[in-house]
């Protein structure tokens, strides 16, 4: 329900040299078990060739407005018809032009013109082109026509030059995808999501930390994106590279991380503390790098504040308050215990020591329990991704429950 999988996808392929970074696009597309359908412009047809598409696609590429067989002369209204979405990618000037103006000379235009599925549009051409005021005005007139638009990226052009021109990348643009076919249950909701583990500083050289990779979390801030939200990421240091269209805001300790998130929590609808912060940190911080024989055996260590704890103090009125807690035995006595103390709405409770599951790993197993008495949920064994999305649909359950009850 949340992927791409199963998704009739129309591809919109036009004159740009970038037209070949879109073949990998396709063909991630195709991994991703969408049904991928390209239509090339006769000018993308001099950079890359039909076949090369449709061998990735695994179907057949339309270019031809009028096809000569008889059964194809509908092309572009099936295609319209049938697509859950339309990527153009890349668009050049000319197509960009063809769109805003309504023009219907080839078939990507007129394929267009005919869909009611939501159209992504991804720019790239010469950086002069691009930042000329007829693009800058068609770029415009379509977002006011109702087009979704990534802005090109910055760097060296395919001409040598250097500025914005360039093709946005897939990683950038798959999610704004996903997000078009996914519904919008958490449309105008702020959620904060905190992931990663934090780093309490010794010297300029050392720290204490954690095995948290941030994978959890950032699995959450993504799927709270493709499901409309508004989303901002508190992060520790994590190596993991910050998902399209979520704020992120890189933080080091745990003060680091409490300064931002209280700052962010004041308006959000939820928070989801899914970082592993360090409950203490050194007493004492050396400016210089401790040497080896000066390096006293024992640390003493002072407390972290408990984010959380103070979060659940200030929690507004239908501010939704979501905890993790990594245990090892006793899962649920354990997670009841913390969901009471800090005043949360949801605790995810996760076995560090299972199989498959906790720090690091690719795939978790949570046990949701919430403050009615009802008997907690003990997801299944899946994907981080997979969790995130199921944690989501308590969430917007609750809200959905908070709605009926106004
Ligand atoms: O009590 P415990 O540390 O096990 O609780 C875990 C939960 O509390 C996690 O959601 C974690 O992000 C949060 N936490 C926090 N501030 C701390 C320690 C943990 O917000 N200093």
């Amino acid at each position: 329900m949340y992927t791409l999988a199963g998704k009739n996808i129309v591809v919109g392929v036009s004159g740009s040299i970038a037209a070949f970074k879109v073949a990998g696009w396709v063909s991630a597309l195709a991994k991703a078990e969408a049904n991928v359908t390209v239509i090339m412009t006769e000018a993308a047809q001099r950079f890359v060739t039909p076949l090369t598409f449709a061998a990735l696609s695994g179907n057949r590429v339309y270019g031809a407005m009028f096809a000569a067989d008889a059964g194809e002369e509908m092309t572009h209204i099936r295609l319209a018809r049938e697509a859950d979405v339309m990527l153009i990618a890349p668009a050049s000037a000319q197509t960009l032009a063809r769109l805003a103006h309504g023009l219907a000379d080839d078939l990507l235009a007129v394929t267009t013109l005919a869909t009611r599925a939501p159209v992504l549009i991804c720019p790239a051409m010469n950086s002069a082109m691009y930042s000329h005021a007829a693009t800058r005005a068609n770029l415009e007139t379509l977002r006011v026509h109702g087009y979704h638009l990534l802005q090109a990226a910055s760097g060296v052009l395919a001409c040598g030059e250097e500025g914005q021109g360039r093709l946005a990348e897939w990683p950038d643009v798959q999610p704004f995808l996903l997000r078009l076919v996914t519904p919008q249950d958490l449309a105008k909701k702020k959620i904060l999501v905190t992931a990663g583990p934090t780093r309490e500083a010794i010297d300029p050289a050392r720290f204490l930390s954690n095995r948290s990779s941030g994978k959890m979390g950032y699995a959450l801030a993504r799927a709270a994106m493709a499901r409309g939200a508004e989303v901002v990421l508190v992060s520790g240091p994590s190596a993991l590279p910050d998902p399209a269209g979520v704020r992120v805001r890189r933080v080091i300790s745990a003060l680091d991380m409490y300064e931002a998130v209280l700052a962010e929590a004041a308006d959000a609808d939820v928070v989801i503390k899914a970082a592993a912060v360090a409950d203490y940190r050194p007493a004492t911080v050396f400016d210089e790098k401790v040497k080896k024989d000066q390096i006293d055996t024992s640390l003493s260590l002072i407390a972290n504040p408990d984010i959380l704890l103070e979060l659940g103090r200030r929690k507004r009125p239908g501010q939704i308050l979501i905890g993790f807690a990594a245990e090892t035995r006793n899962l649920e006595a354990a997670g009841r215990k913390k969901l009471a103390a800090k005043n949360l709405d949801l605790i995810a409770v996760n076995n560090v020591k299972a199989a498959g599951g906790g720090f690091e790993a690719e795939t978790n197993q949570l046990l949701l329990i919430g403050r009615d008495q009802v008997a907690p949920e003990a997801l299944p064994l899946v994907s981080k991704d997979a969790a995130a999305h199921m944690l989501l649909d308590r969430v917007s359950w609750l809200f959905r429950q908070a709605a009926r009850l106004q």
